[in-house]
């Protein structure tokens, strides 16, 4: 099973960035514990700050994947492009936050992205990745 997992801008900074709201580990090492614990699933990670890359990445793998993990970042608020790609792509997505955007600023409730996929998992921390991650697995 193929599984892609899509950070978009800043979340590279994650483990630095904003700590008492995105938490203290970086995202490779989290990535690395995710691998250990899901052996039997190929995982690629993709991350980008640039709207068009996250687009180009959907196009290429939105074929042929099994799920992807998409964390638009702040381009969930914005990004109408980011939502056609996923409604144009065959591959179910399902839309992550790490932090519950509900009750965070106003201009975070709104997610152009989510109509389009599968599902939200949200607020649960980096945990929330091994959620959507064990969705996949279960309804393989
Ligand atoms: C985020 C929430 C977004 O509102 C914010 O712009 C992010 C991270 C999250 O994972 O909680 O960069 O997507």
């Amino acid at each position: 099973m193929k599984i892609a997992i899509l950070n978009g801008p800043n979340l590279n900074l994650l483990g630095t960035r904003e700590t008492s709201v995105y938490g203290s580990v970086s995202f490779v090492d989290y990535l690395k514990s995710l691998k250990k614990e899901f052996q039997n699933v190929e995982i690629e990670y993709f991350q980008s700050n640039i709207e068009g890359e996250l687009i180009d990445k959907l196009h290429e793998i939105g074929f042929s994947y099994d799920g992807i993990l998409l964390n638009a970042a702040a381009y969930t608020h914005t990004s109408i492009a980011i939502a056609d790609a996923v409604k144009a792509i065959t591959t179910p997505v399902i839309e992550i936050h790490i932090s519950n955007v509900t009750n965070r600023e106003e201009f975070r409730h709104n997610s152009y992205i989510a109509p389009n996929c599968i599902g939200v998992i949200l607020g649960f921390g980096l945990k929330s990745y091994k959620l959507a991650l064990q969705y996949f697995v279960n309804s393989q």
